[in-house]
């Protein structure tokens, strides 16, 4: 039986009223109390009025110390922050749409200055290849993390959960792709350390079991808790951070034994194939899990959003969400519509509030 996208699920007791959501977006635009612009929380309670089943809001930095990697990101982590989420998460509620909110430490993807405490710390001491595009200049060498470093990220997770909940959202999601911190560990690319934490997939896995672990504590049983997994980064973009079909699905698997409700999968094309072979991400992941999935990557009309549910139970969006406050209508009624390039999406950094 083919799903609908307008036919409502359940996950965990919680129920989406159709299969289409917004997609993270980091938007910049925090002033010193870490708090997004007013127009930027305006953004998605107007995306969950116009009908969005899903509201995430964007990567929310989980601590004062190394976690943030870009200027103007949010944080959930004291009673103002909270409060200022409150009351996007009730007016999301309000119509009828459900929030998660992600949670974000950048790893070695950070840079001189931008934290508080100007560390920079990543599970081994590899900076990416390519210069950060941010400064022009490459990348701090990270310092390898000790076990006090684990545990104030774990704390910082778990900080932000507890921030996160009590500000109202229906869920949490940690950022386990793109090359931040979590997604550093899992690939073998920026993990080569000697210890337990590195080598083979369970070791690398092993982390990002424990930042689960010490999260779900603090997630109620009735609320969501989500991974996001990619096999690139935003830095040294072309390369497979896992080496093959087997690996990926052996994460998946160990993703799969954990105390989370869905895996949504951030790729550059649903349809694209993937690790050389003809299955789509989706296709892969499906294989090797029973959990439900999310899928984003260039879902922007009907057609692709029917093709990509096909493989998975919810599509997200990025770029159409951002650009285009009515796209979920006009993806009912099956309109034409226009695939948004990364150019177009600069907008999301500036000023200009978005209807
Ligand atoms: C302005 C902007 C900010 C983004 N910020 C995040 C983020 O905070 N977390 C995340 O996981 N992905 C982030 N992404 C990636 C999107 O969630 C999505 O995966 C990507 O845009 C591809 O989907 P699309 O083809 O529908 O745009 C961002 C994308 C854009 C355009």
């Amino acid at each position: 039986m083919t799903t609908s996208l307008f036919s409502p699920m359940t996950i965990n007791g919680i129920t989406f009223k159709n299969r289409i959501g917004v997609a993270p977006m980091t938007r910049m635009s925090a002033g010193d109390n870490s708090i997004p612009r007013k127009d930027v929380l305006d953004f998605l309670v107007t995306r969950a009025k116009n009908d969005a089943g899903l509201v995430y809001n964007e990567a929310i930095v989980t601590d004062y110390a190394s976690a943030q990697g870009y200027p103007g990101q949010a944080r959930l982590l004291n009673q103002e922050q909270v409060n200022a989420w409150k009351q996007v998460t009730h007016k999301i509620r309000e119509y009828g749409a459900v929030s998660v909110c992600q949670a974000f430490h950048c790893g070695r993807m950070a840079y001189e200055g931008i934290n508080p405490v100007n560390r920079v710390i990543a599970p081994s001491s590899i900076a990416p290849k390519q210069d950060n595009p941010m400064t022009g200049k490459p990348y701090p060498v990270p310092e390898e993390m000790g076990q006090s470093d684990m545990d104030d990220v774990v704390a910082g997770f778990v900080e932000t959960a507890k921030g996160a909940m009590a500000a109202g959202f229906d869920g949490f999601e940690l950022h386990c792709a793109h090359g931040y911190l979590l997604n550093q560990f899992l690939s073998a690319y920026s993990n080569q350390r000697t210890d337990g934490y590195g080598g083979s997939m369970e070791n690398r896995y092993r982390f990002v079991h424990e930042v689960i672990a010490a999260v779900r504590t603090v997630i109620p049983q009735d609320r969501l808790l989500f991974v996001r997994v990619s096999n690139w980064g935003i830095a040294d973009m072309d390369v497979s951070l896992f080496e093959s079909k087997a690996e990926w699905q052996q994460m998946i698997q160990l993703f799969s034994q954990e105390s989370i409700n869905a895996i949504s999968l951030s790729t550059y094309d649903y349809s694209a194939k993937a690790f050389g072979t003809d299955q789509n991400m989706s296709q892969i992941t499906r294989e090797a899990t029973k959990l439900p999935i999310l899928i984003c990557g260039k879902i922007h009309d009907r057609t692709t959003a029917d093709e990509a549910l096909q493989g998975s139970d919810l599509v997200l969006s990025g770029k159409s969400m951002l650009l285009n406050p009515t796209w979920v209508s006009e993806v009912e009624s099956a309109k034409k519509l226009k695939l948004y390039g990364s150019d177009e999406a600069g907008i999301a950094y500036t000023p200009t509030p978005l209807p």
